[in-house]
């Protein structure tokens, strides 16, 4: 039995430990920390989890999950440095911060594991990219990757990739969303009532992810296959590369690359 103790339920927090379960863990092997006492009992009621402090939690822990937001990470190192005990796996959630900032907080030695998730694993679809520090080992490397493997997908990344990876997973669901949002305005222009533009667009969305994923073409054949000679979809197209889409898309995932690599100068 792995125990595993996430520090900060909040939105990804409470997402793995749903998640976990989902796949099958008890929840005897989990607890976590919350700051508010009455955020703490209502999940802990609704999950079947026990909440701890950070100590409390530490000290059961095989792996220590770190859930809480970037800003509010030195107190909780502080709380865990001397609690943690020797060889316990630390994974941190936590957008921009390097493994060396953890490594150098904690007890020497102790291995961390940085991973980049994303929301969609409240519904078990995550996209987590995990990268070892210094003193994580290939073995600790794969326990991570069986873990997230639960809540979606995992792949490894060399740890100088990570903000690339913020920018696209870890902030790409809010670009769907965006997405989707401007296409029901769209289909309400049209004259469509919003809940069925919002049909319609959502199962198109879920659709063409799945094509995605499933089919081994590249994007470009998929549109091909949709785009017919003087028909609807190339008219749409135009429009899109007039108002230069593609490039808003490009410069705002650079944009986002940026502020991931600002926001981990900060942090350290
Ligand atoms: N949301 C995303 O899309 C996303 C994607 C990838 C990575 N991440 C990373 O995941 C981490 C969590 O993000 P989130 O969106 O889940 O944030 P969140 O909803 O704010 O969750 C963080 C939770 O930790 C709690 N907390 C703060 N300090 C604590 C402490 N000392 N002890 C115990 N609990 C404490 C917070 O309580 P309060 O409510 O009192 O602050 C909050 O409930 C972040 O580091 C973020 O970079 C998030």
């Amino acid at each position: 039995m792995t125990r595993i103790a996430v520090l900060g339920a909040g939105k990804i927090g409470e997402a793995l430990l749903a998640g976990l379960l989902a796949g099958g863990r008890s929840a005897d092997e989990l607890v976590f920390t919350e700051r508010h006492p009455e955020r703490a009992a209502e999940l802990s009621g609704r999950l079947g989890i026990e909440a701890l402090d950070v100590a409390g939690a530490a000290a059961r822990a095989d792996i220590v999950v770190l859930a809480v937001k970037p800003q509010d990470i030195t107190p909780v190192l502080a709380e865990l440095a001397p609690a943690l005990r020797r060889g316990t796996l630390v994974v941190s959630l936590c957008a921009g911060l390097p493994t060396a900032l953890f490594e150098g907080a904690l007890p020497a030695g102790t291995p961390v594991v940085r991973v980049m998730p994303n929301t969609p694993m409240l519904v078990g679809e995550a996209m987590s990219a995990i990268s070892a520090g210094t003193h994580a080992t290939d073995d600790q490397l794969a326990t991570v990757e069986k873990l997230l493997a639960s809540v979606g997908r995992v792949v490894r990344v060399p740890e100088s990739q990570q903000d690339a990876v913020t920018a696209l997973s870890g902030s790409g669901p809010a670009y769907f969303f965006f997405l989707v949002e401007a296409m029901i305005d769209a289909g309400i222009l049209l004259g469509l009532p919003r809940s069925v533009a919002a049909d319609l667009i959502v199962q198109s969305a879920f659709g063409a992810a799945r094509m995605l994923r499933e089919s081994s073409d590249h994007p470009v054949l998929l549109r091909e296959a949709v785009t017919s000679p003087a028909g609807t979809t190339i008219a749409a197209i135009r429009e899109l590369e007039r108002h230069g889409v593609r490039a808003a898309l490009i410069a705002a995932i650079e944009a986002a690359r940026d502020r991931s690599v600002e926001l981990g100068r900060a942090a350290r």
